[in-house]
């Protein structure tokens, strides 16, 4: 199995959730099958380079999209990536099977509570939320994996992140 972790933070230099979450995933090596790439590191003028991207997926079998969770979505570059890698006759569309199979999981990190996701009185669950990125894979006919989701991203006590981060290791060599 191998795993591409795409890494989406704009500011990694100011991030303690994901950048937690990266460190914990960045020393594993190709010989654990996880390649890890800081997206917003790689394109900083936000210049995706599609077949460089493209390439990576289809040597892949797991893509993990990891990112904070910002204004109910993803950083900017994230949407910009779909726009652009997930194209028409790669993606979907005649000949477009590329993804098909592959398993697809979000790892986000929320500044709220797991209860204002959970409680329909505040609007959306979890679940909810994310369902650009399910329809995402479901057109593609990829597999949509569990999400592995971290709350109260900004608040959590030295040890709590390091669990989380720990968990996430584990979810990637599973
Ligand atoms: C522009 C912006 C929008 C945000 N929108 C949300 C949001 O919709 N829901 C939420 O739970 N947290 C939101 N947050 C909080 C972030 O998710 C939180 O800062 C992030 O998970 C912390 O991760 P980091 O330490 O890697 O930066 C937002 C933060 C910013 C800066």
């Amino acid at each position: 199995m191998k795993t591409l972790v795409l890494v989406f933070h704009p500011d990694m230099a100011k991030s303690r959730a994901n950048a937690a979450l990266m460190a914990a995933a960045r020393p594993l090596s190709e010989d654990d099958g996880v390649t890890v790439r800081d997206e917003y590191a790689l394109y900083p003028d936000g210049k995706i380079d599609v077949k460089a991207e493209q390439r990576l997926i289809e040597t892949h079998d797991r893509i993990v999209f990891q990112f904070p969770m910002y204004w109910y979505s993803a950083p900017a570059l994230l949407k910009e990536w779909e726009d652009k890698v997930l194209e028409f006759g790669w993606a979907y569309g005649p000949g477009g099977e590329a993804l098909k199979g592959k398993s697809i999981m979000v790892a986000t990190t929320a500044g709220g509570p797991r209860t204002e996701y959970r409680d329909e009185d505040n609007g959306a669950t979890m679940d909810e939320v994310l369902s650009p990125y399910r329809m995402m894979v479901r057109y593609t006919h990829a597999v949509w994996l569990k999400p592995f989701v971290v709350f109260e991203s900004m608040e959590l006590s030295d040890e709590s992140l390091a669990e989380a981060a720990r968990d996430y290791r584990q979810a990637l060599l599973r």
